[in-house]
Order: C-alpha cells, then structure tokens, then sequence
C-alpha cells in the first residue's frame, strides 16, 4: 500500500510553501490536481509524475488518489492555500474513508487570508471569520445569515470565492447584507492573484469593496469597527496602544 498527502502549496509563489509540502512533493511518485495548480508548480517538481484535471472532477481525483496509494504509490493531492480551507482534504478523507484507506497526512499550507492579510498590513490581528460567498455547495440563504451574525459580532471578515463568471455580483450583494448592519465607511481591502503574476491590492471603505472588480481570484476583507487606514495599510489594533 502507497500513502496519500493532502499538500497545502499556499498562494502560489514557492517561497510560500512550507519546508514539509516541499519535501512531500519532492519525493511522492505523483502529484495530482487541478490543472491550474499543477501548471503553477510543475517547474519545481520536474521529477514528479502528474495526474491533473478540470473543476467539478473532484471526487473522480480523490478516488484516482486511493488507487493509485492502493496500487502502491506516494500521491500528493495539491491545492491551492491550506489544504483544510475550501481545499481538498475533506473530499479525500471521505472518499478514502469509504473505500477502506486510511494511511493519510494533511500537509497544511499558508490560506488566502493569511498570504493576502499580509499584503494589506494587519487586518486580521483580533477576532476573525471566514465566509466563502460560493454557493455552489452552499444555499445562498445560509451565506447571507453568516455575512449578517459575523457583522453583528464585529468580527474582522476574509471573503473567498467574492465572484466568478457566473456570480459577477454577489460581492457587491454581500456588502449590501454588511452595510445594513455596517458604516458603508468600514475599513475594507482586498487582494487578487497573491503570490502569483499579477498581484494587485487595495484599500478601501465597504462602500467601494461593493463595485470593485473582483475574480474568482481575489479574496476581500472586512474590517472590524476599530480597524483603520494608517498609511495605506489596512490595521485592526489589538489594543495595546490605547
Ligand atoms: C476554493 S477556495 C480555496 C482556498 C484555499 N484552499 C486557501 O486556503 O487559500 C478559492 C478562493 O480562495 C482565495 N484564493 C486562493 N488563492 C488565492 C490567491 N493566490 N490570491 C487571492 N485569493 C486566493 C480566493 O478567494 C478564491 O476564490
């Protein structure tokens, strides 16, 4: 029996993955995964065997995964970030589990929130949550009763998935949920293609997060109500300056 990793690769830029997913890939017989990820590491791993596919094959790469590790092999699932946010260690786990493998290691990685929280300064430095505004899997009743509790709680926000090409304006939706709970003031930024070709940011109020042009590559944040613009870094205090 081979082994399977779930490996977290973080945003994009090798110097952001860890020394563990590094090694994992360096000497596992195959790394599999979505296309796009694999073409952003395949230069590094020259020595590696592929198995890539598209978006919505992800239970047929899970199960090719537990057969290549029954056959014998070290299979590396990739994906992008940490492999637990939004990321493929759940499907494999529950793919595996029903089909009796269990010789499994999650190799976490650097999650959007974090790479892009860094890009912006500090947003994220109190309490925090996560909403994807994806609802592919998700009924978009459910993300808009989440948008609604976070902004009660004042609780700083990264949002993943803010737009694809069929879902151009559910940032803007969502920052209409925030703004009858929030000042269209709020000290917001966001993010697009971190660690990548490409990376662009920004900051702003709630107000003008609603009409930015957002991705499927972009991830969004919202401020708590202590969070400001010092400098053009995004910055929630901890408190110990008061
Ligand atoms: C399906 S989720 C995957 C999240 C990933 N597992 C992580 O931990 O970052 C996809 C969303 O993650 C965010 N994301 C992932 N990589 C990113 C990057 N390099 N730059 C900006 N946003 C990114 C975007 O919001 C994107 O729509």
């Amino acid at each position: 029996m081979g082994k399977i990793y779930v490996v977290g690769i973080g945003p994009g830029d090798i110097e952001m993955m860890t020394v563990r997913a590094r090694n994992v890939l360096n000497t596992c017989d195959v790394i599999a995964g979505y296309k796009t990820y694999i073409e952003l590491i395949r230069e590094h791993f020259p020595d590696a065997g592929f198995y890539e596919n598209g978006m919505k094959g992800e239970r047929e790469r899970c199960e090719k995964c537990v057969e290549l590790a029954k056959a014998g092999k070290s299979v590396a699932l990739i994906c992008s970030g940490d492999a637990g946010v939004y990321g493929m260690a759940s499907p494999l786990l529950e793919v595996a589990v029903a089909q009796g493998f269990s010789d499994i290691e999650i190799v976490p990685g650097v999650t959007a929130a974090l790479s892009g929280g860094a890009v912006l300064g500090a947003p994220l430095a109190h309490d925090f949550c996560v909403i994807s505004l994806s609802d592919l899997l998700t009924p978009w009743e459910l993300i808009e009763k989440r948008l609604g509790f976070a902004a009660k709680a004042d609780l700083c926000i990264a949002i993943y998935n803010p737009a694809s090409h069929t879902r151009k304006d559910y940032l803007k939706r969502a920052c209409e949920i925030l703004m009858k709970e929030l000042s269209p003031e709020r000290a917001c930024g966001w993010v697009r293609n971190i660690g990548r070709d490409g990376c662009s940011a920004g900051v702003c109020t709630l107000k003008e997060l609603a009409d930015i042009d957002a991705d499927m590559f972009t991830t969004a944040f919202v401020g708590n109500s202590q969070t400001k613009i010092a400098d053009g870094k995004l910055v929630t205090p901890r408190g110990y300056l008061i």
